[in-house]
Protein backbone atom coordinates (compact mmCIF):
# COMPACT_ATOMS: atom_id res chain seq x y z
CA UNK A 1 0.00 0.00 0.00
CA UNK A 2 1.05 3.56 -0.74
CA UNK A 3 2.66 5.00 2.37
CA UNK A 4 3.83 8.82 3.23
CA UNK A 5 7.40 8.95 3.26
CA UNK A 6 9.70 10.60 5.85
CA UNK A 7 12.22 12.82 3.87
CA UNK A 8 15.34 10.07 5.13
CA UNK A 9 13.02 7.42 3.15
CA UNK A 10 13.10 9.78 0.43
CA UNK A 11 16.45 9.84 0.28
CA UNK A 12 16.52 6.05 0.36
CA UNK A 13 14.42 5.62 -2.33
CA UNK A 14 16.42 7.99 -4.27
CA UNK A 15 19.39 6.46 -3.05
CA UNK A 16 18.17 2.90 -4.64
CA UNK A 17 17.24 4.74 -8.05
CA UNK A 18 14.49 2.81 -7.93
CA UNK A 19 11.07 3.56 -10.08
CA UNK A 20 8.78 4.47 -7.75
CA UNK A 21 5.01 5.30 -8.38
CA UNK A 22 2.66 6.34 -5.24
CA UNK A 23 -0.79 7.79 -5.67
CA UNK A 24 -1.20 11.67 -4.93
CA UNK A 25 -4.26 10.66 -2.75
CA UNK A 26 -5.11 12.44 0.45
CA UNK A 27 -2.35 11.99 3.23
CA UNK A 28 -0.49 10.19 0.66
CA UNK A 29 2.91 11.45 -1.02
CA UNK A 30 3.70 11.18 -4.84
CA UNK A 31 7.28 10.04 -4.98
CA UNK A 32 8.62 9.40 -8.73
CA UNK A 33 12.06 8.17 -9.71
CA UNK A 34 13.10 7.29 -12.42
CA UNK A 35 16.67 6.37 -14.53
CA UNK A 36 17.62 6.96 -17.85
CA UNK A 37 20.95 7.25 -19.68
CA UNK A 38 21.65 10.20 -22.40
CA UNK A 39 22.61 10.01 -25.41
CA UNK A 40 26.15 10.20 -24.57
CA UNK A 41 26.30 7.46 -21.99
CA UNK A 42 25.86 9.86 -18.88
CA UNK A 43 23.10 8.70 -16.49
CA UNK A 44 19.97 10.50 -15.96
CA UNK A 45 18.16 11.03 -12.84
CA UNK A 46 14.50 12.24 -12.93
CA UNK A 47 13.42 12.91 -9.04
CA UNK A 48 11.44 14.81 -6.99
CA UNK A 49 14.12 17.62 -5.68
CA UNK A 50 15.59 17.95 -1.75
CA UNK A 51 15.80 20.82 0.25
CA UNK A 52 19.11 20.34 -0.37
CA UNK A 53 19.02 20.93 -4.33
CA UNK A 54 17.57 24.17 -3.68
CA UNK A 55 21.20 26.00 -5.15
CA UNK A 56 21.04 23.61 -7.86
CA UNK A 57 17.81 24.26 -8.90
CA UNK A 58 18.31 28.28 -8.84
CA UNK A 59 21.46 28.08 -10.61
CA UNK A 60 19.37 26.51 -13.31
CA UNK A 61 16.58 28.47 -13.11
CA UNK A 62 18.32 31.57 -13.59
CA UNK A 63 20.38 30.17 -16.17
CA UNK A 64 17.71 29.03 -18.27
CA UNK A 65 16.26 32.47 -17.93
CA UNK A 66 19.93 33.87 -19.26
CA UNK A 67 20.08 31.59 -22.12
CA UNK A 68 16.87 31.67 -23.39
CA UNK A 69 13.75 34.33 -23.98
CA UNK A 70 11.41 31.48 -24.03
CA UNK A 71 10.38 31.37 -20.21
CA UNK A 72 7.95 33.99 -18.49
CA UNK A 73 10.47 35.18 -16.37
CA UNK A 74 13.55 37.86 -17.38
CA UNK A 75 16.46 37.10 -15.86
CA UNK A 76 16.70 39.88 -13.98
CA UNK A 77 13.34 38.61 -12.34
CA UNK A 78 15.16 35.19 -11.80
CA UNK A 79 18.16 37.00 -9.92
CA UNK A 80 15.33 37.93 -7.01
CA UNK A 81 15.04 34.64 -5.96
CA UNK A 82 17.29 33.68 -3.68
CA UNK A 83 18.08 30.16 -1.46
CA UNK A 84 15.68 30.81 1.09
CA UNK A 85 12.64 31.40 -1.59
CA UNK A 86 13.79 28.54 -3.59
CA UNK A 87 14.30 25.95 -0.33
CA UNK A 88 10.41 27.39 0.68
CA UNK A 89 9.60 26.33 -3.05
CA UNK A 90 10.86 23.23 -2.81
CA UNK A 91 9.28 22.55 0.10
CA UNK A 92 5.99 23.31 -0.96
CA UNK A 93 6.23 20.60 -3.08
CA UNK A 94 7.71 17.66 -0.85
CA UNK A 95 4.20 17.73 1.34
CA UNK A 96 1.44 18.67 -1.53
CA UNK A 97 -0.60 15.89 -3.61
CA UNK A 98 -2.02 18.10 -6.10
CA UNK A 99 1.44 20.01 -7.49
CA UNK A 100 4.46 18.33 -8.75
CA UNK A 101 8.17 19.26 -9.43
CA UNK A 102 10.85 16.93 -10.30
CA UNK A 103 14.38 17.41 -11.58
CA UNK A 104 16.33 16.46 -14.19
CA UNK A 105 19.52 15.59 -12.60
CA UNK A 106 22.94 14.37 -14.63
CA UNK A 107 25.85 13.64 -12.13
CA UNK A 108 24.63 15.98 -9.45
CA UNK A 109 23.59 18.84 -11.63
CA UNK A 110 20.06 20.02 -12.35
CA UNK A 111 19.81 19.68 -15.97
CA UNK A 112 16.41 20.72 -16.30
CA UNK A 113 13.08 20.52 -14.40
CA UNK A 114 9.32 20.02 -14.40
CA UNK A 115 6.44 21.18 -12.84
CA UNK A 116 2.57 20.75 -12.74
CA UNK A 117 0.30 23.12 -10.90
CA UNK A 118 -3.34 22.21 -10.24
CA UNK A 119 -5.52 24.86 -10.45
CA UNK A 120 -6.18 27.09 -7.28
CA UNK A 121 -10.08 27.13 -7.47
CA UNK A 122 -12.48 24.49 -6.97
CA UNK A 123 -13.83 25.01 -10.57
CA UNK A 124 -10.41 24.24 -11.98
CA UNK A 125 -9.31 21.14 -9.59
CA UNK A 126 -9.48 19.30 -13.29
CA UNK A 127 -6.79 21.39 -14.57
CA UNK A 128 -2.75 21.73 -14.35
CA UNK A 129 -0.06 23.97 -15.60
CA UNK A 130 2.84 22.88 -17.14
CA UNK A 131 6.13 24.58 -16.43
CA UNK A 132 9.19 22.90 -18.14
CA UNK A 133 12.95 23.94 -18.86
CA UNK A 134 16.43 22.37 -19.91
CA UNK A 135 19.82 23.87 -19.57
CA UNK A 136 20.99 24.69 -23.65
CA UNK A 137 23.60 22.11 -23.14
CA UNK A 138 21.75 19.62 -22.41
CA UNK A 139 19.19 20.38 -25.64
CA UNK A 140 18.10 17.55 -28.08
CA UNK A 141 18.96 14.74 -25.88
CA UNK A 142 15.78 13.50 -24.80
CA UNK A 143 15.47 15.21 -21.20
CA UNK A 144 12.65 17.54 -22.19
CA UNK A 145 10.88 14.56 -23.33
CA UNK A 146 11.64 12.47 -20.71
CA UNK A 147 10.54 15.31 -17.96
CA UNK A 148 6.91 15.58 -19.98
CA UNK A 149 6.29 12.03 -20.39
CA UNK A 150 6.95 11.34 -16.23
CA UNK A 151 4.57 14.56 -15.44
CA UNK A 152 1.78 12.82 -17.82
CA UNK A 153 2.47 9.61 -15.77
CA UNK A 154 2.05 11.59 -12.58
CA UNK A 155 -1.41 13.72 -13.90
CA UNK A 156 -2.58 9.95 -15.01
CA UNK A 157 -2.01 8.78 -11.52
CA UNK A 158 -4.12 11.88 -9.88
CA UNK A 159 -7.42 11.45 -8.63
CA UNK A 160 -8.83 14.73 -10.47
CA UNK A 161 -6.31 16.40 -12.83
CA UNK A 162 -7.62 15.53 -16.34
CA UNK A 163 -5.73 18.48 -18.30
CA UNK A 164 -3.08 19.69 -18.91
CA UNK A 165 -2.70 23.22 -20.01
CA UNK A 166 0.31 26.33 -20.67
CA UNK A 167 0.94 28.99 -23.12
CA UNK A 168 3.78 29.05 -24.75
CA UNK A 169 5.67 31.66 -27.26
CA UNK A 170 4.74 31.23 -30.93
CA UNK A 171 8.50 31.42 -31.84
CA UNK A 172 9.59 28.43 -29.25
CA UNK A 173 9.63 25.88 -32.23
CA UNK A 174 11.53 22.86 -30.48
CA UNK A 175 9.38 23.27 -27.60
CA UNK A 176 5.58 23.07 -29.53
CA UNK A 177 7.23 20.33 -31.74
CA UNK A 178 8.14 18.52 -28.39
CA UNK A 179 4.06 19.43 -27.29
CA UNK A 180 3.04 18.30 -30.53
CA UNK A 181 5.37 14.52 -30.19
CA UNK A 182 3.09 14.29 -27.39
CA UNK A 183 -0.57 15.20 -28.85
CA UNK A 184 -0.99 18.14 -27.30
CA UNK A 185 -3.72 20.04 -28.83
CA UNK A 186 -3.15 24.01 -29.94
CA UNK A 187 -6.53 26.34 -29.16
CA UNK A 188 -5.27 29.53 -30.59
CA UNK A 189 -3.59 32.43 -29.44
CA UNK A 190 -2.59 35.68 -27.77
CA UNK A 191 -1.65 38.38 -30.53
CA UNK A 192 1.46 40.14 -28.44
CA UNK A 193 0.73 37.97 -25.39
CA UNK A 194 4.20 38.86 -24.17
CA UNK A 195 6.60 41.67 -24.59
CA UNK A 196 9.99 41.21 -24.34
CA UNK A 197 12.58 43.12 -22.70
CA UNK A 198 13.81 44.55 -26.08
CA UNK A 199 10.45 45.79 -26.75
CA UNK A 200 9.39 42.58 -29.27
CA UNK A 201 6.17 41.38 -29.37
CA UNK A 202 5.25 37.40 -29.33
CA UNK A 203 2.22 35.86 -29.80
CA UNK A 204 0.98 33.65 -26.96
CA UNK A 205 -0.22 29.61 -28.51
CA UNK A 206 -2.58 28.50 -25.92
CA UNK A 207 -1.97 24.37 -25.54
CA UNK A 208 -3.36 21.53 -23.84
CA UNK A 209 -3.32 17.75 -23.57
CA UNK A 210 -6.73 15.45 -22.09
CA UNK A 211 -4.92 13.18 -20.03
CA UNK A 212 -8.25 11.57 -18.88
CA UNK A 213 -12.24 11.52 -18.72
CA UNK A 214 -13.47 14.57 -16.83
C1 LIG B 1 11.68 23.02 -24.81
C2 LIG B 1 12.73 22.22 -24.08
C3 LIG B 1 12.22 21.89 -22.68
C4 LIG B 1 13.01 20.92 -24.83
O1 LIG B 1 13.95 20.18 -24.08
P1 LIG B 1 14.90 19.09 -24.78
O2 LIG B 1 15.56 18.33 -23.70
O3 LIG B 1 15.75 19.72 -25.80
O4 LIG B 1 13.79 18.16 -25.49
P2 LIG B 1 13.99 16.78 -26.24
O5 LIG B 1 15.43 16.59 -26.58
O6 LIG B 1 13.35 15.71 -25.43
O7 LIG B 1 13.10 16.98 -27.54
C5 LIG B 1 13.16 18.16 -28.32
C6 LIG B 1 12.31 17.98 -29.57
O8 LIG B 1 12.38 19.19 -30.32
C7 LIG B 1 12.73 18.87 -31.67
N1 LIG B 1 13.57 19.93 -32.18
C8 LIG B 1 14.89 20.09 -32.00
N2 LIG B 1 15.30 21.20 -32.62
C9 LIG B 1 14.21 21.74 -33.18
C10 LIG B 1 13.99 22.90 -33.97
N3 LIG B 1 14.97 23.73 -34.28
N4 LIG B 1 12.73 23.14 -34.38
C11 LIG B 1 11.72 22.33 -34.07
N5 LIG B 1 11.87 21.22 -33.33
C12 LIG B 1 13.12 20.94 -32.89
C13 LIG B 1 13.49 17.59 -31.61
O9 LIG B 1 13.34 16.97 -32.85
C14 LIG B 1 12.84 16.87 -30.45
O10 LIG B 1 11.75 16.14 -30.93
P3 LIG B 1 11.97 14.57 -31.29
O11 LIG B 1 11.96 13.84 -29.96
O12 LIG B 1 10.80 14.25 -32.13
O13 LIG B 1 13.26 14.45 -32.00
C15 LIG B 1 14.08 23.02 -24.00
O14 LIG B 1 14.43 23.38 -25.31
C16 LIG B 1 14.03 24.24 -23.12
O15 LIG B 1 14.17 24.15 -21.92
N6 LIG B 1 13.85 25.43 -23.71
C17 LIG B 1 13.92 26.67 -22.92
C18 LIG B 1 12.77 26.79 -21.94
C19 LIG B 1 11.44 26.57 -22.63
O16 LIG B 1 11.25 26.92 -23.77
N7 LIG B 1 10.51 25.96 -21.90
C20 LIG B 1 9.15 25.72 -22.40
C21 LIG B 1 8.31 26.91 -22.11
S1 LIG B 1 6.62 26.63 -22.68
Amino acid sequence: MPKRLNNKEVCNVQAAERPLFLCPEAGRLYICCMRHFLPNGKPLVIRPPLVTDAQACLNTFQEVTRETDFLLYTHEESLQMDLAKEEAFIRSYSGNPNNMFLVADVEGEVAGMVSLHQGRTRKQHHMALLGIAVLHKYWNMGIGRRLLTSAIRWAEAHPRIAIIHFEVLANNERAIQLYRNFNFTEHGRIPNGVIQPDGTMVDLVVMSKRIKPI
